[in-house]
């Protein structure tokens, strides 16, 4: 096992109050934001975007690791650098998402599995020979007055161990991701429950699957109300409620937390991550980040509309909205920073 490099590889995307920029969006779900901003759905246009993020400058001040999807860690700069060494130029650590996306789980309706493990062994040492130094696997699990059941939750856990097991033997960190999602009109107590539940199975599986907890990155959801919940939580509450689940489930040896962002604006993922930080300073026994894709990226998005002449104020804001995210890593974000674009 290439122990000193998968310790590296940890060192290296927990540095100071950096985090993780997820530009992993599959091609179906990179169409789906492109279209919502009227932007042309194609191979350049996906291309030409992820070039703007990549060459955006003094993006390595601010994000210490990128989750790359298998289109884009093919793909160059127009200029005919591969986006994985101009990552690697900027001192970001190319990461790379292989899970292949999720089916309906025979016999439970309404439930997804994740797909991917057949072929991982040779795909994983593909991307590591590409440079790609950690990866992210993600489940699903719904919450509905049934759901989620006993089969999806073990049977996704189950995945996500075998994934980890993987990687590891790669010489690849494992982000293991159990996305509870936010769709629904539970409370934040049905939210807490759940990803409790759901986090104590995946740490069982990662234990049954001799998974090493010094190389693995969780990727949770932040404990919420559901999106058609009228009653919304407080910051605070809900930093309390995911801290307080976190503590309860995840053994002290994993070295780190980094989030989705899940559909929350990205402002409230900041000032949630702040709260964090803020109500919990020194009293955690692993680092506590970021892994956001749409709280990073759709601001800057919404500035490139697939248009040459935005790419410079699209890439400030990228690196804008990630300084933020590193202000809520040391407890300092204020919601006045929003509009100071030299913060
Ligand atoms: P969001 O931050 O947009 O939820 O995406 C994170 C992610 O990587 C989902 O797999």
């Amino acid at each position: 096992m290439k122990t000193k490099e998968l310790t590296n590889t940890i060192k290296a995307l927990f540095a100071g109050e950096k985090g993780l920029l997820a530009m992993d969006e599959s091609i179906a779900t990179c169409n789906k934001r492109f279209e919502e901003a009227g932007i042309p759905q194609t191979i350049e246009y996906r291309r030409a975007y992820r070039e703007m993020i990549v060459t955006a400058p003094n993006l390595g001040k601010v994000i210490s690791g990128a989750i790359l999807f298998d289109e884009t860690i093919h793909q160059f700069t127009k200029d005919g650098v591969l986006f994985i060494d101009m990552l690697k130029k900027q001192g970001i650590v190319p990461g790379i998402k292989v899970d292949e996306g999720t089916t309906d789980l025979a016999g439970f309706p309404g439930e997804k599995i994740t797909m991917g493990l057949d072929g991982l062994k040779e795909r994983l040492a593909e991307y590591y020979n590409l440079g790609a130094r950690f990866a992210k696997w993600r489940a699903v699990i719904s919450i509905s007055p049934v759901l989620p059941s006993r089969g999806c939750i073990e049977a996704n856990m189950h995945a996500l161990a075998r994934y980890a097991a993987l990687c590891q033997e790669a010489g690849i960190v494992p982000i293991v991701e159990p996305e509870v999602l936010m769709d629904g009109p539970h409370d934040l107590k049905k939210c807490f429950d759940v990803t409790t539940r759901v986090q104590h199975v995946l740490f069982d599986q990662l234990f049954a699957q001799k998974v090493n907890l010094n190389w693995v990155i969780l990727k949770p959801n932040m404990v919420l109300p559901g999106l058609s919940n009228p009653k919304p939580a407080s910051i605070d509450k809900v930093a309390e409620a995911t801290v307080t689940c976190l503590l309860q489930s995840v053994p002290a040896a994993v070295p780190g937390v980094a989030f989705l962002s899940g559909g929350q604006s990205a402002k409230d993922a900041t000032a949630h991550l702040n709260a964090m930080h803020v109500k919990f300073k020194g009293k955690l026994p692993w680092a506590l980040t970021f892994s956001f894709a749409r709280a990073i990226q759709q601001p800057a998005l919404e500035i490139w509309k697939g248009k040459d002449e935005n790419i410079a104020a699209a890439q400030k804001m990228l690196v804008h909205r990630a300084s933020l995210d590193n202000a809520a890593r040391r407890g300092e974000y204020k919601p006045a920073m929003e509009e100071d674009m030299n913060a």
